[in-house]
């Protein structure tokens, strides 16, 4: 058997880049979109994915990744099924956190806030974007539940795909966007020697307020 590796000797320095207040925007949206562009322009891949978590009613937390599909001054959306995990979870708990880590240009950001729906129209109107075969994969897979084999599922598709040749393929009701409205920010900038650059973003009476925090 392969020997497990030494997780205690993995380490790197984080020489990328710096974080000054001076140098923030006073707006942590418009900060976020500056980190986004970037994170962009270096092709990372998958810039847009963020870890979710979530807390339902028993306190246990939850995360897994999600993929940002839109973010503006009214906070961040992405999509799901309203009946997976998740989604009960935020139907008992509204308050999330998101989580992105931009491994090459050493940067995390941490947005958390309360989530809610998106309105019926702009899921209607992203889902309708989706290619035809992830339509149809969002309306057989009830997500997060037991099911009995993936030839089961594919079945399921097989069905679908039939039914779609002869009318539309509609959102479910099960499956929608959500937005997160940001109350707190956190940017982190690796530095060397684990000094890293942390400013955090709190909004009280609408006025944002920066802090460095330490690392
Ligand atoms: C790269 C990547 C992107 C993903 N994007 C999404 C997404 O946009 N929406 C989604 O529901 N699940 C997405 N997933 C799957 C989720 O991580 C998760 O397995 C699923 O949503 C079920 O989570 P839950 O049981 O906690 O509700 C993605 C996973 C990965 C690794």
């Amino acid at each position: 058997m392969k020997k497990q590796q030494d997780t205690r000797n993995v380490r790197r320095e984080y020489v990328q880049g710096q974080l000054a207040k001076k140098n923030l925007d006073q707006d942590p949206i418009r900060q976020f979109g500056h980190w986004m562009n970037d994170a962009v322009e270096a092709k990372i891949k998958d810039p847009t994915c963020m870890t979710l978590a979530t807390c339902g009613e028993d306190g246990m937390p939850s995360a897994r990744i999600v993929l940002l599909k839109h973010h503006d001054k009214s906070g961040f959306c992405w999509y799901t099924h309203y009946q997976s995990a998740k989604g009960i979870q935020i139907q008992d708990n509204p308050k999330a956190s998101l989580l992105f880590y931009w491994h090459d240009l050493d940067r995390q950001v941490r947005v958390s806030g309360l989530v809610e729906k998106l309105p019926v129209e702009i899921s209607d109107r992203y889902f309708d974007t989706r290619p035809k075969e992830s339509r149809i994969s969002a309306i057989v897979s009830p997500q997060s539940k037991p099911i009995e084999s993936r030839e089961a599922l594919l079945q399921q598709v097989e069905q679908q795909t039939l039914i779609s040749e002869n009318t539309a393929i509609v959102r479910p009701e099960f499956w929608g966007g959500y937005l997160l409205k940001p109350s707190e920010f956190e940017f982190w900038q690796g530095r060397e020697d684990r000094l890293h650059d942390r400013f955090r973003y709190q909004k009280a009476d609408n006025i944002w307020k920066i802090e460095r925090l330490a690392p």
